[in-house]
């Protein structure tokens, strides 16, 4: 174990993944509050963000990167993830970084923050542990700011219950100094025995399928997930009522689409849902509809409501960037149970505009000529198209692509980092870059990557390679 002693029993003492979180990233979050008509956190402004059990550190790194303008304090228990996240910090010359090694429930002097964020923790820290992290948001989140919390939600992960018992059984029984990813592997191979066995598995295909998924995932995130002291599921309205206590409202969805009920969830049970009294229990029907396993919420305090035009304008004034090319722009998609069609004369025009790179539909000639009505129908097809991951939101506008008599860099400098560390000394077939553009992440595979890394060490590279990345800002004149 890590030497910061009893505290860190629950937590299994081998690395995170070396994951980019997007949900969490303030461009998203500002979007989902636009979509739910609430004034967001701007992503350009200077504001506060805190990442609570930052793992290694990437997220909390990309948002310092990503908004220098921003200042970002990351805490972690686990020594080895906080020294990780100060690497990134210093790697990437990040002083708007602060890293703290502190537990949940010892935490040290924080400024108040405009965005809180807790991805992957909730579900695995004991009840006062809870308690001491909703204290913190209590005292730390500003009026108008919100929190991210994502954790694994009933009734979707209710099969995984039995399946973490089994699993805790059969690592219990080996070695307590076996390396906790080993622990994991063999532990869920004794599960895939017994699951190929039928019986309650045969009975409860979801947790046949529950076991499949662990089979695929990194043994890493099988042991966080699933070895440590705690692993707790919960239905949306307890999560929401913990968090009424700490003085936050539920504001959105953090995975776009699932903000629109109306879209996502067939006809039928949307007339049942007009009985349901309040917001929290349209939530809680959408769980059971959606049969979804994880959540990521995202609660504020006092957040300022915008009316429909208020909240058409937000949307039209905020810059996109198409993440498909015209071409392959399909009309038919699937948001949770039920296809949408995304086709009439608003969508031709974003795709119009969006087509000639990064803007605000508000700039377009055409959007301005548009009476309110039309102006709505512009700012539901941006939604739809986010909601799609058709386009996502913007920072800033595309970048030239010409690369060639330019001596190129990376932008911002912790993406030679993430694509040294994937690439150069790590074995990963993809990894996770961060767009200035976008100011998100941008997967790029290890023939690209490595061709980047090329190109910022001055070689010549195929123009057409560099070019995405070059508009979105990941390289950049040195
Ligand atoms: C599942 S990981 C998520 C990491 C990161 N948010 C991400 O998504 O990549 C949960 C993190 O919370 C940290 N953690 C768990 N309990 C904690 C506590 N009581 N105090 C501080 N950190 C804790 C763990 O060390 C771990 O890094």
């Amino acid at each position: 174990m890590p030497d910061s002693g009893a505290m860190t029993d629950a937590v299994p003492d081998i690395p995170y993944l070396a994951q980019l979180v997007r949900e969490q990233m303030p461009a998203r979050l500002a979007h989902v509050a636009r979509v739910r008509g609430l004034a967001p956190v701007a992503p350009d402004a200077a504001f506060t963000y805190c990442d609570l059990g930052c793992g290694p550190g990437f997220t909390a790194a990309a948002v310092a990167a990503l908004h220098p303008q921003a200042t970002v304090h990351a805490v972690d228990v686990q020594p080895g993830h906080a020294e990780s996240a100060r690497a990134l910090a210093r790697a990437g010359g990040l002083a708007n970084l602060h890293v703290h090694t502190a537990d949940f429930r010892d935490l040290p002097a924080l400024p108040a923050f405009d965005v809180i964020a807790l991805h992957g923790v909730w579900s695995w820290i004991d009840a006062a542990t809870r308690d001491a992290v909703a204290a913190f948001l209590a005292d730390h989140l500003r009026d108008g700011g919100y929190a991210y919390v994502s954790y694994n939600a009933l009734p979707g992960a209710a099969a995984s219950a039995p399946v973490r018992r089994l699993l805790q059984r059969h690592a219990a029984a080996l070695p307590d100094t076996m390396d906790p990813a080993v622990k994991a592997r063999r532990a869920l191979a004794a599960v895939q025995d017994l699951r190929d066995q039928g019986g309650w598995f045969a009975d409860n295909p979801v947790a046949a399928r529950a076991v499949d998924d662990l089979a695929t995932r990194d043994p890493a995130y099988v042991a966080h997930e699933f070895l440590g002291g705690t692993w707790e599921p919960f239905y949306h309205d307890t999560v929401a009522a913990e968090m009424a206590r700490a003085g936050l409202a539920f504001a959105a969805d953090a995975e776009p689409a699932l903000n629109h009920t109306d879209a996502v969830l067939p006809d039928a049970a949307l007339d049942g849902l007009k009985a349901a009294p309040d917001p929290g229990a349209v939530e809680l029907h959408k769980d059971f509809l959606l049969s979804r396993g994880f959540r990521r919420d995202v609660y504020g305090r006092a957040p300022a409501a915008l009316d429909e035009a208020a909240r058409t304008e937000a949307l039209l004034g905020a810059p996109y960037h198409l993440t498909v090319d015209r071409a392959a722009f399909t009309e038919q998609c699937h948001v949770g149970r039920v296809t949408l069609t995304l086709r009439g004369p608003a969508f031709d025009l974003l795709l119009d505009g969006l087509e000639q790179g990064t803007a605000r539909p508000a700039d377009f000639p055409r959007v301005q000529g548009l009476d309110a009505e039309a102006r709505r129908a512009v700012a539901t097809a941006v939604d739809f198209l986010v909601a799609r991951g058709q386009a996502e939101l913007a920072l800033e506008p595309a970048r030239p692509t010409r690369a060639a008599g330019r001596a190129l860099a990376f932008r911002p400098a912790l993406n030679r980092t993430l694509l040294d560390a994937a690439f150069r000394r790590g074995g990963a077939e993809q990894a996770a870059a961060i767009s200035p553009v976008t100011g998100d992440a941008v997967t790029v595979p290890r023939a690209h990557g490595e061709a980047l890394l090329r190109a910022a060490d001055g070689e010549a590279v195929e123009a057409d390679t560099l070019a995405p990345y070059l508009r979105l800002g990941v390289l950049d004149d040195a």
